[in-house]
């Protein structure tokens, strides 16, 4: 077991790639806590799990965008276990695309509260925990945080936010020898991909072009990013301040960029 006796808070752990980062935590021996809005989802993955162990999940129900309870998730974690070891943030969100003129200031202020002040919040209360672990942060960030996006500019803008918050962190942590990384992941096949699957005029040509993005000719899967993850949080002990990109391949070598 690679991660036993420790304990991991994943925030957005019940779907796609929090829900892979929650499967290869628990099967390594940690004690997950994880978080979502909806409860059902989230408690009937924490009685899957802990009937397949070795390790423990446990199930908060939480909304990342209010403040007060990203306090709650990280206070409950510690009343619960006494520690914290590793907090991997995770939840967040794509907006469907479009370009600038359609997106409301208050659509980016919302997205921005998701994606980067609920990562923010998690670090600020998590760190007093994870000083006296010699622990580790782990932030999803994206690879078009880096190479930027058709469409989707607030969405672009959140990540590079993400990454860029990451290193800063890795900066002043050093001193409490906790590491903090960012993953940027390309295209993984998760709920959030689906969505865009089924929102698209011709469905199977987004799945098919959603594929050849990548050299290896696939998308990455949830649990590909949770082996990602745990490498980080168990291993990479001479890791910090690094983004990982987690992409078969995707921002290699030059593609077709106009559309004419
Ligand atoms: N799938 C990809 O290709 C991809 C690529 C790059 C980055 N990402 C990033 O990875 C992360 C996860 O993406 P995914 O594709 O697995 O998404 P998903 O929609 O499949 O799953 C998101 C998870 O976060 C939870 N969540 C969403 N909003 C929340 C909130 N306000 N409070 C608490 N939980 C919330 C959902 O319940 C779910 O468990 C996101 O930050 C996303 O931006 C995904």
């Amino acid at each position: 077991m690679r991660y036993a006796g420790k304990v991991t808070v994943v925030t957005g752990g019940t779907k796609g790639i929090g829900e892979g980062c929650v499967r290869v935590f628990v099967r390594e021996g940690s004690q997950v806590v994880f978080c979502a809005r909806h409860a059902a989802d989230g408690r009937k993955l924490a009685a899957e799990l802990n009937q397949a162990g070795p390790g423990t999940a446990t199930f908060m129900e939480a909304d990342v965008s209010k403040v007060q309870d990203v306090k709650q998730l990280i206070e409950e974690t510690v009343k619960k276990f006494g520690r914290i070891d590793c907090l991997i943030n995770n939840a967040g969100w794509h907006p469907p695309h479009k370009p600038i003129d359609e997106f409301s200031v208050e659509e980016f202020r919302s997205l921005w509260e998701l994606n980067v002040v609920s990562m923010f919040a998690a670090c600020r209360f998590a760190l007093p925990y994870l000083r006296k672990t010699r622990g580790n942060i782990i932030n999803v960030s994206s690879l078009v945080g880096k190479m930027g996006q058709l469409h989707a500019t607030t969405y672009v803008a959140t990540k590079g936010a993400v990454t860029a918050f990451t290193k800063a962190l890795a900066v002043d942590e050093a001193a409490h020898d906790v590491r903090v990384n960012s993953i940027s992941p390309g295209n993984i096949y998760t709920p959030l991909w689906q969505e865009a699957i089924d929102a698209a005029p011709d469905p199977r040509k987004c799945r098919a072009e959603g594929d050849a993005a990548q050299l290896l000719g696939r998308m990455g899967t949830a649990e590909e990013a949770g082996l990602l993850c745990l490498y980080l949080a168990a291993e990479a002990t001479f890791t910090t301040g690094v983004d990982h990109i987690l992409s078969g391949g995707a921002e290699l070598a030059y593609g077709r960029k106009t559309r004419k």
